[in-house]
């Protein structure tokens, strides 16, 4: 578009309506035909499929449970850390936030966070902790915090420095306070 002389369409794109100038042919109801018709009608489809969505009831308990038993951190660094790179899927503090409100992206929070608390979760350390032992591997490997998630949220992101600080401060705690049943 814009080669230079503005907006002349030479009768390729017909419904432009840029100027109004030229009203296509027919009334207003058989306008919502050919690929306006399935823009409207698939607009329509859409809002009323997301509209439904909304009622279904998974991803809008955004419970909280107890917290029943915490390691003992070896620093309040350590803790700060895990708490903002791991703490919303591993931990029962978890933030919700707005959107997690909103299908489908709710259902995909609800399941990681369900899918991380049960693999391990620093709010219930009374029980055994799967995953514990995976903590290191995951951070260096970059496996952990899911990329998708530093990418909503850049503060659990982690530079070369935090993550040493975190694996570091992780095997302390560890040792001091392990998991039941080891790691
Ligand atoms: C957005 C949610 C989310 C965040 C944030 C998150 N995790 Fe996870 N984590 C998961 C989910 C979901 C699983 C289980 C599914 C899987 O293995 O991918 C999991 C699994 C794990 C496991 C077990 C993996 C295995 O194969 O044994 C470990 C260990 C782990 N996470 C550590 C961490 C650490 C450490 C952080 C922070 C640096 C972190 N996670 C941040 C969602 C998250």
């Amino acid at each position: 578009m814009g080669t230079g002389d503005g907006r002349t369409s030479d009768g390729t794109a017909t419904p432009s309506g840029g100027g109004g100038a030229e009203p296509p042919a027919g009334g207003r109801g058989p306008r919502l035909r050919g690929w306006r018709g399935i823009l409207v009608w698939g607009g329509i489809g859409a809002i009323a499929l997301f509209a439904l969505i909304q009622v279904i009831p998974y991803g809008h308990s955004h419970a909280n449970p107890p917290v029943t038993g915490e390691p003992s951190w070896d620093s309040p660094r350590t803790e700060v850390l895990f708490t903002q790179a791991c703490g919303d899927c591993h931990s029962n503090l978890t933030t919700w936030p707005w959107y997690s409100n909103v299908a489908p992206v709710s259902w995909l929070v609800q399941s990681d966070v369900d899918g991380g608390r049960s693999e391990l979760n620093v709010s219930e350390w009374d029980r055994p902790q799967d995953g514990a032992g995976d903590v290191v591997e995951q951070i260096e490997g970059g496996g952990m915090p899911p990329s998708y998630y530093t990418w909503m949220h850049s503060s659990a992101k982690l530079s070369a420095t935090e993550k040493q600080a975190l694996v570091r401060g992780w095997q302390a705690t560890m040792r001091r306070s392990p998991p039941i049943g080891g790691g």
